[in-house]
């Protein structure tokens, strides 16, 4: 925590807002939008609602195909079969881990023959690093078929100047307790488009019509942020450059101390894009180090050090068995072998420079000696 979240609890207490809406909704609203330079933004009670919120308001109904990133969390693909659709998943490419434009452009061209376009694609924005948006935007345009930028794990970072999650129709970012900044649990729908957000308002709050009695002509949620916890955003946010500024520190010992050992790699950084670096992730070649990545948790683990595989990627997972996916190349399954290959390390903002060389002292005995 920041330190000063209880100022904005405390006034949430005192003027009796204790609902789904409120001044701190509000203005954790304007002050995010304002940050990442959006026109407007919507807080919501999870990045998964956010995302849902957003499949709505591009009308994607049961039958649709909405493409999504395969190497992410679940979250990015389950809202698409909330809607009845069905997912389709895009490997990614070396240079950020991200969607491939070579296997989104695959994709569409199938998708076109088949004259069944998706209604959407979700764009994961992983650990932090923004995909290649440019490529894949113009792939999208071309289609003309609206993005939603899933940038759940990328709040504070940039792409080419811009912010990541400010690229799609839609942008969405979560505030769980795992990520760069937290409400405990929240997210936020952002769009230059006020009018859409307006909607999604409306839909968040069990689309009630305006009437005096309870009228409701179409499906609702009960989604918004609760006006305690956006007082937790708005604290979280006036300390999210020095997250950013701690997590990119944390990647930056542990890449100093270990980038030298023959068969790590890291999560690269693509040029004019700025990474959160909201968990540092590498890679191990077990040919070159004799560890593999199993063996390599197993040894932090035994030091009581958590840490995690990269994600496994959703074309694989037994939810989604029966999903059409595309790769990379016909050879290669990015998304695949970073899963195999990939470790995320602990990357807490507040880890200590003692607790980071412990994590590194251990590494290197597991692959060293
Ligand atoms: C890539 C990604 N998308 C979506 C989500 C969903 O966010 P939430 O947990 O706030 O629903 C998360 C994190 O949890 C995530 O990592």
């Amino acid at each position: 925590m920041s330190g000063s979240e209880m100022k904005y609890i405390n006034e949430a207490f005192a003027t009796n807002w204790i609902a789904p809406l409120g001044p701190n909704v509000d203005a954790f609203e304007k002050e995010l939008a304002s940050f990442v330079g959006i026109n407007a933004a919507a807080a919501v009670s999870s990045g998964t609602a956010a995302i849902h919120l957003a499949l709505q308001l591009l009308d994607v109904k049961k039958g649709d195909t909405v493409f999504c990133s395969s190497l992410t969390f679940v979250a990015s693909a389950n809202p698409i079969l909330y809607q009845g659709a069905e997912p389709v998943f895009i490997d990614s490419e070396p240079e950020t881990w991200n969607m491939s434009p070579l296997a989104l452009e695959e994709a569409f061209k199938d998708a076109d023959s088949a004259n069944k376009l998706p209604k959407a694609v979700v764009i994961v924005n992983l650990y932090g690093q923004s995909a290649k948006m440019e490529e894949l935007i113009t792939i999208c345009k071309n289609y003309k078929v609206p993005i939603i930028e899933d940038a759940a794990e990328s709040l504070g970072s940039m792409y080419k100047g811009k912010a990541s999650g400010t690229f799609g129709d839609f942008g969405i970012y979560s505030f769980n307790g795992n990520k760069i900044i937290t409400t405990s649990g929240g997210g936020m729908l952002i769009s230059n488009n006020p009018e859409a957000l307006q909607k999604a308002r409306f839909i968040a709050t069990q689309s009630r019509d305006p009437a005096l009695h309870y009228q409701h002509s179409e499906i609702g949620y009960n989604y918004r942020m609760s006006n305690i916890l956006a007082g937790i955003g708005r604290s979280q946010l006036e300390v999210l450059k020095e997250r950013v500024k701690a997590r990119r520190a944390i990647f930056n010992m542990y890449y100093q101390e270990l980038s030298c050992i023959p068969g790590l790699s890291f999560m690269p950084e693509l040029k004019n894009t700025f990474s959160n670096r909201w968990l540092t992730a590498l890679t191990i070649d077990e040919e070159i180090t004799g560890v593999s990545v199993n063996k390599l948790l197993a040894a932090l683990d035994s030091e009581n050090i958590e840490a995690r595989p990269v994600w496994k990627p959703l074309h694989l997972q037994p939810l989604f068995d029966k999903n059409k996916y595309y790769s990379h190349n016909q050879n290669m399954s990015v998304s695949e072998e970073l899963f195999q290959t990939g470790i995320c390390l602990p990357s807490g903002s507040n880890m200590t420079v003692e607790d980071q060389m412990r994590v590194i002292e251990c590494i290197k005995k597991a692959l060293i000696g």
